[in-house]
């Protein structure tokens, strides 16, 4: 059966390319449980598309996350989290904490990530082969998410409308 477990509290590790819905999803939870790279990345150079303040931002990210797991509290990573080492780390530090993780991956197609990016602001629009490469790497890291430490795996089209119940059962 398909796997829609998202314990309270875990670290929730949003894996998806850019415009697959990844925030959108986020947005279900409170926004002080949701950690957004770009948001981030804003915080520290007030460009939240600023690509060379990605490791600065990482860094805060990390912090924050170590910060709130200490503390038991439910935690959202939205980034692409499509580059495997990026996931391992999020992972050894959960794991570190005693906190089950999930996976949550948004599928959503290729052509529908790349035409979202036109309705964007231009500083937010992410290149079409840059989108082509995470949704390639997202469709390829699934199968192996479970090998990776996942607790949970978890497809966000399997939700639906159950998450909102399944949060308030699990609250
Ligand atoms: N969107 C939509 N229907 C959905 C999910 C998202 O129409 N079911 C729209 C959102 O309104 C937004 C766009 O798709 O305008 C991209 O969604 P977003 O959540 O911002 O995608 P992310 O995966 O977070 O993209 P990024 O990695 O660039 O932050
Ligand atoms: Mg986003």
């Amino acid at each position: 059966p398909l796997d829609t477990t998202i314990p309270d509290p875990s670290v929730v590790c949003l894996i998806g390319a850019s415009g697959s819905g990844k925030s959108t999803w986020a947005s279900t939870w409170p926004a002080t449980q949701i950690l957004e790279l770009d948001a981030f990345r804003a915080m520290v150079s007030d460009d939240a598309g600023c690509q060379e303040a990605t490791a600065d931002a990482v860094f805060a990210l990390q912090a924050v996350l170590e910060a709130r797991l200490a503390r038991r509290r439910m935690t959202i990573v939205d980034g692409t989290n499509s580059e495997k080492s990026v996931r391992a780390g999020l992972v050894a530090t959960a794991r570190r904490y005693g906190m089950p993780t999930v996976a949550l991956v948004v599928p959503t197609p290729l052509p529908v990530c790349v035409e979202r990016q036109s309705s964007r602001p231009r500083s937010r629009r992410v290149p079409e082969h840059v989108v082509r490469a995470q949704h390639a790497a997202t469709a390829g890291a699934v199968s192996g998410l479970p090998a990776e430490g996942f607790d949970h795996v978890v497809v966000a089209d399997n939700l639906g409308r159950l998450l909102p119940f399944l949060q308030r059962l699990s609250g």
